[in-house]
């Protein structure tokens, strides 16, 4: 295999050191090796999955720790953090973004060996972080602009603000192991909350680069970054009833059981980002290359391992073999390649991921689906070429089931209400597909879907960005909505001084914009 010199892994990392109030700690307990599903030439000069090298193991005490320095840097409301000024958590968060900027060529290099994004994709998850960061920045002091300000209604004086919450646990996905853990908890902390953070299965090595960035920017315990099993960590966590929100992307049924766990659930804010089925609907009358080409970008950017993924293609029967027939050679068409050879397909960083696409294609093809295309189904030791299955029916576990990886399944149908009432049926929610130009039959379909998800793209296939724009979910999908704006209001709740308008008073709040004794009541804005 040629690799890049400037991709190749020429030792391990070793990262033994994690992060709790302030003070990056070496770990002297176990640690847990990280390998890469890539497979290289190993001492004894045999093929083998590449050693990247190790993270700390941590346990239940050093959770609790890590929950315990939070919750000190919040104190109940009283710490440092979540009663400084706005302007200078902003100052903090720039610094960061400074810092981390630094780490750019090590975590693209990370993100390629351990999850197997191609280069493109891994450095456009580094940028459009960085993006994510800065836009929330300027939309923070938006908000800010817009709090400087004095209500008087009903002879009642009201300064409104949004305000920290308390500890969040944040827990991201393997598949944007930076990006989408960030769009947590960048927010959460920049809104004056504080945070422990647990990084994601796969892609655990490329955090750590940034836990001196943490340390340097921020005050001590307001970013704790452990490592450990998800069990490990969270549970004993959860448990304590000290979790104010649970901000977790990844599948309902962890979400599910952590918020269990959680003594007194009504307190606990969730915001989460979870499992979707997004279909596309093709019409007859849709521009079938342009719908081809979506549709691959669609289903298979990232190997299917996105949260927008299309995951079932409904096309209607009187295009169905034209769809089939330019679509399933443009399946085939397609290179598996390395993530520094920009390929669309790169190697499952999931060793289980192939056995269990090729469960779901045993499953489908014994309950009467064919394999369209000659080459899907076909296995390396780290992947299994897409196969594009039909027809699939209601009975077949990859119509049920969120495959999140290399595997197509596609229905067709005569009556729009096929797919509407399949919608409606399933118990995800997020987005839509839809293809088609007569608007006769658009309008009032894009009604519907606009009930049934919470983004119906139009000729296009399903995504999360532009980051500006909200992304959620109905159902089992999402609770909560992110965007760089809404986040901010996700981890934030309004609070307000209010007084009765006496000359008393007046003369009390205007002391207090004077003298600057207050960092909550403020007229002051930043630009
Ligand atoms: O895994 C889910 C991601 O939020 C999808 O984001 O549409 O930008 O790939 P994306």
């Amino acid at each position: 295999m040629n690799i890049p010199k400037e991709y190749s892994i020429d030792s391990p990392f070793h990262y033994n050191s994690f992060l709790i109030n302030g003070e990056l700690t070496l770990w002297d307990g176990p640690t847990a090796d990280v390998h890469s599903t890539i497979h290289t030439p190993n001492a004894a000069g045999t093929l083998a999955p590449t050693y990247l090298g190790s993270v700390p193991n941590m346990d239940a005490a050093h959770a609790l720790k890590a929950l315990d320095a939070a919750s000190n840097a919040f104190d109940k409301g009283k710490g440092e953090w979540p009663t400084m000024k706005v302007a200078d958590r902003i100052a903090c968060m720039e610094r960061f973004v400074t810092l981390m900027k630094i780490q750019r060529d090590t975590i693209v290099k990370l993100l390629m060996w351990e999850i197997g994004k191609n280069l493109k994709d891994s450095e456009k998850e580094f940028d459009r972080t960085v993006d994510y960061i800065v836009d929330t920045i300027n939309e923070y002091k938006d908000i800010d602009r817009d709090s400087a300000k004095f209500h008087n209604h009903g002879g009642v004086f009201a300064h409104i603000r949004r305000g920290p919450i308390g500890v969040v646990l944040c827990l991201g996905p393997y598949n944007y192991p930076l990006n989408e853990t960030f769009a947590l908890l960048i927010p959460a902390i920049i809104m004056g909350n504080t945070a422990v953070f647990k990084p994601a299965k796969h892609g655990v090595l490329l955090i750590a680069p940034l836990l001196k960035a943490f340390k340097e920017s921020f005050p001590p315990g307001v970013v704790n970054i452990v490592f450990g099993r998800g069990r490990t960590i969270a549970t004993p966590i959860m448990k304590t009833g000290e979790i104010d929100v649970l901000a977790l992307i990844g599948h309902s049924t962890s979400a599910l059981s952590l918020q269990d766990l959680h003594p007194k659930k009504n307190r606990l804010r969730l915001v989460l980002g979870l499992e979707a089925k997004n279909p596309a609907i093709i019409l007859p009358d849709a521009d079938m290359d342009k719908t081809v080409q979506e549709c691959i970008a669609g289903t298979l950017s990232f190997n299917g391992q996105r949260c927008t993924a299309l995951k079932i293609l409904y096309v209607h029967e009187e295009v169905r073999e034209e769809f089939l027939s330019k679509f399933t050679k443009a399946v085939d068409a397609l290179q598996l390649g390395m993530p520094w050879d920009n390929t669309l397909l790169t190697p499952l960083p999931e060793p289980n991921k192939p056995d269990y696409i090729q469960e779901l294609i045993d499953d489908a093809k014994a309950k009467g689906a064919k394999v369209l295309n000659p080459r899907g189904g076909e296995r390396t030791e780290n992947y299994i070429f897409p196969a594009v299955l039909y027809p699939v029916t209601r009975d077949m576990r990859v119509y049920e089931e969120e495959q999140f990886g290399p595997v197509i399944p596609v229905m067709s149908f005569t009556d729009i209400d096929t797919p509407l009432d399949d919608m409606a049926a399933s118990s995800y929610g997020q987005q839509v597909s839809l293809f088609g130009k007569d608007i006769e039959k658009l309008g009032p379909l894009i009604d519907t879907l606009a009930n049934l998800v919470c983004r119906v793209n139009l000729n296009s296939s399903c995504q999360r960005g532009p980051d500006v724009y909200p992304f959620t979910g109905r159902k089992d999908s999402a609770v909560s909505t992110l965007s760089v704006r809404d986040a901010l209001r996700s981890f934030s709740i309004r609070t307000f001084l209010a007084t009765k308008d006496t000359d008393s008073n007046k003369e009390i709040l205007r002391e207090l914009l004077d003298s600057h004794k207050s960092n909550f009541i403020s007229t002051d804005y930043m630009l």
